[in-house]
């Protein structure tokens, strides 16, 4: 695990569209403006940001996220209430997965209802718009920090052990 962790933000189809698309329900900030909200809330982490409107994308960037990542952060979008392939891809990860939206799809549609992402998530956070991003993050941290110490209690143990 790098020393300064590695915070994957993923975003699904239609959120390049921020500020446009439906704003009565997504509000007017852009993409741009909620990336802002996460560098903002980063802490010093490293923040990789991506969107695509690709689903086989968004599944590669889980595999580079679990490579590389200290925590995903994700906002799949529409493939949120549609995508095994994207369920398959995240119960390969390892590290603390938290799931993101800026509405609160439990209070949508009832298709929204389900989510192929909340099963392996440690956390679902709805329906604040960009703040949904900033509390995310900070969850996110709070989850690094928290197996970063379980790992250093372990070492510890480990060696009163010896
Ligand atoms: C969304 C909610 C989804 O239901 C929808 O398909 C989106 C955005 C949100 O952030 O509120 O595209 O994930």
């Amino acid at each position: 695990m790098p020393e300064r962790p590695v915070l994957y933000v993923l975003n699904g189809p239609n959120l390049n569209l921020l500020g446009m698309r439906e704003p009565d329900i997504y509000g007017r900030q852009t993409l741009a403006d909620v990336q802002a909200v996460c560098e903002a809330a980063a802490d010093g982490a490293t923040m990789v940001f991506h969107q695509t409107n690709h689903e086989g994308e968004l599944i590669d960037q889980v595999h580079e996220a679990r490579e590389k990542a200290s925590a995903l952060i994700i906002n799949a979008a529409g493939y949120t209430h549609t995508s095994v392939a994207l369920l398959d891809a995240l119960k390969t990860l390892t590290i603390p997965i938290v799931e993101v939206h800026l509405s609160n799809p439990a209070a949508r549609e009832r298709f929204r209802h389900r989510s192929y992402v909340s099963p392996v998530a440690a956390g679902v956070v709805s329906g604040f718009g960009s703040f949904s991003y900033e509390l995310a993050v900070k969850a996110a941290l709070r989850l690094v920090q928290e197996r970063a110490g379980h790992a250093d209690r372990s070492v510890q143990d480990d060696k009163k052990r010896l």
